[in-house]
């Protein structure tokens, strides 16, 4: 560890490791030099959770979380409170901005095999901060209690109710009443303000931890820390601070002007950030015609929706889910980046990321018989994609990985 540079810093480095922290994870942590526009991804991923943490806090000051209050409250956020109105829309398009980055981010992983060993934690965790992100995106949505709040999740909570035996208990378990209702608001309230961000905050440190713990991978898929120098630092890998900080800075200076755009004059991003019928009031009497999830949770609402089957239905869009944490045993590549992969895998993975698309799309549509065949198409390339993996990966030829990062 470097001197402190005055006896303050030197007075607290004796009782608090802050020196040698910065030193292990920004100043002499060695990322490989060749990084490219995927990598900005991680860290648009930390901005927009640092958003919507700071958002929430501001809405939760003016937000009423009860049956009667909260749709009024939200209005009166969009009226009245000074600048609500951004804090709000920060929040709710900045919900839709945090999938989108991290989309990106997993595909990133998926183009350059970032899962494979060693990284199968960082992934696993990565799945972990996935799954909570999704079960904090769909409690907010039911907090400004309108009518997509109130029968999206009359929607998905039903789902339990395909569970054998215990269906039936559960659904009103999860509910705390025979119907959604006010103590249903409440309980989200508490898992989305509190519990959740918490459960979030924790895998992402575990994340970075693993990640730290063995390095960035790279769009070459090469070991950086097979050639050094004689004091032992990458040839391949440069100081993430003050390299990478100030080109992520760069970077996320262009992703909050497009941030900020979409916010200001494109928030409710055609219905598909803020659906159109949760602009009226939850009135448990009276059903909307077309019930759709936010875009987001679409690929796997279309999964579930192509089994006429409810049970069946439900354990695909769980094994839709549950098959992403296994990836990194499905693929069995010697070469980690699709640079060097055959061009089965490259085309495989274009035809899975398409294939995603569709699937999103067709979620947020009406159920008609011809999308539902097109939804039934889709899933089973979504299947094939991952259960076709670990046979052409072991066989399809590779190219030769460059010693070296190609820069
Ligand atoms: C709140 C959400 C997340 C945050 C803040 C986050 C943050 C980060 C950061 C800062 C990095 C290093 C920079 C980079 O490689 O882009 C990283 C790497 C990585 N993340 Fe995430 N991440 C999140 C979600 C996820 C998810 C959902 C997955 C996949 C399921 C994932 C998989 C990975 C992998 C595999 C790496 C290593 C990439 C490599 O070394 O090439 N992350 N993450």
């Amino acid at each position: 560890m470097s001197k402190p540079k005055n006896a303050f810093m030197a007075w607290i480095d004796h009782r608090l490791p802050v020196t040698s922290t910065f030193e292990k994870h920004m100043s002499k942590y060695y990322a490989p030099k060749n990084l490219n526009f995927w990598y900005f991804f991680g860290v648009f991923s930390f901005l927009m959770l640092a958003n919507q943490i700071l958002s929430g806090v501001w809405l939760t000051m003016s937000f009423n979380p009860t049956q009667e209050g909260a749709f009024a409250s939200v209005e009166y956020i969009m009226r009245d409170v000074e600048w609500g109105w951004l804090i709000r829309y920060m929040h709710s398009t900045g919900a839709s901005f945090f999938f989108i980055v991290v989309y990106l981010h997993m595909f990133r992983g998926l183009m350059y095999g970032s899962y494979q060993k060693p990284r199968e934690l960082i992934w696993i965790f990565g799945m972990g901060i996935y799954l909570a992100l999704m079960a904090e995106a769909f409690m907010g949505y039911v907090l400004p209690w309108g009518q997509m709040s109130y029968w999206g999740a009359q929607v998905i909570i039903s789902l339990f109710g395909a569970v054998p035996v215990v269906g039936d208990d559960l659904v009103t378990w999860i509910k705390g009443d025979f119907l959604i209702s006010g103590i249903t608001l409440n309980r989200f309230f508490a898992l989305h303000v509190i519990a959740l961000p918490l459960v979030l905050v924790a895998l992402v440190f575990l994340h970075i931890l693993a990640l730290h713990e063995v390095g960035s991978n790279n769009p070459d898929g090469v070991d950086i820390k097979k050639y050094k120098d004689e004091q032992g630092r990458p040839l391949d890998g440069i100081p993430f601070h003050p390299f990478y900080t100030v080109h992520d800075l760069v970077g996320i200076v262009v992703f909050l002007m497009v941030f900020c755009f979409v916010i200001f004059f494109w928030p409710e991003g055609n219905g598909f950030f803020l659906e159109h019928a949760n602009f009226e009031e939850a009135n448990g009497l009276k059903t909307p015609e077309h019930i759709a999830p936010v875009w987001y949770f679409g690929a796997y609402y279309s999964v579930l929706r192509a089994i006429p089957d409810k049970l069946m239905g439900v354990i695909a869009m769980a094994a839709a889910i549950a098959i992403l944490f296994v990836l990194p045993w499905l693929d069995r590549s010697p070469v980690k980046s699709w640079r060097y992969k055959g061009l089965f895998s490259k085309v495989a993975i274009l035809v899975f990321a398409v294939d995603f698309i569709i699937l999103t799309w067709l979620g947020t549509q009406p159920a008609t018989v011809l999308y539902t065949w097109f939804a039934r198409i889709a899933s089973v390339i979504y299947f094939a994609f991952f259960i076709g993996m670990p046979f052409w990966t072991r066989i399809e030829k590779t190219k030769p990985v460059p010693e070296r990062v190609t820069g």
